[in-house]
């Protein structure tokens, strides 16, 4: 895993209540293995990590990353 995947930090702003950040964990198996409830107005920043390679996003939210930004609903 090269550093720029580490180091990348990508931010969650919730627009409504309830909002959950799932991280997946790397590797062979992929499972939940945190999940962070956000309210609306509440920001998560976060990075993906050697134990974290994806991320589920429930609910409404604004997502930025390096890459853009991206509403979910
Ligand atoms: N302990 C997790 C890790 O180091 C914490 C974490 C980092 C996380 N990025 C995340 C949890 C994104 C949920 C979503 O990988």
């Amino acid at each position: 895993m090269d550093k720029s995947s580490v180091s990348d930090f990508f931010v969650i702003k919730a627009l409504e209540d309830g909002v959950q950040v799932i991280g997946l964990t790397r590797g062979n198996d992929t499972r939940f293995h945190h999940s962070e409830k956000l309210d609306q107005g509440e920001i998560m920043i976060a990075q993906f990590t050697e134990h974290t390679s994806a991320v589920k996003v429930r609910g409404k939210a604004l997502v930025q990353t390096s890459h853009g930004e991206i509403e979910s609903e």
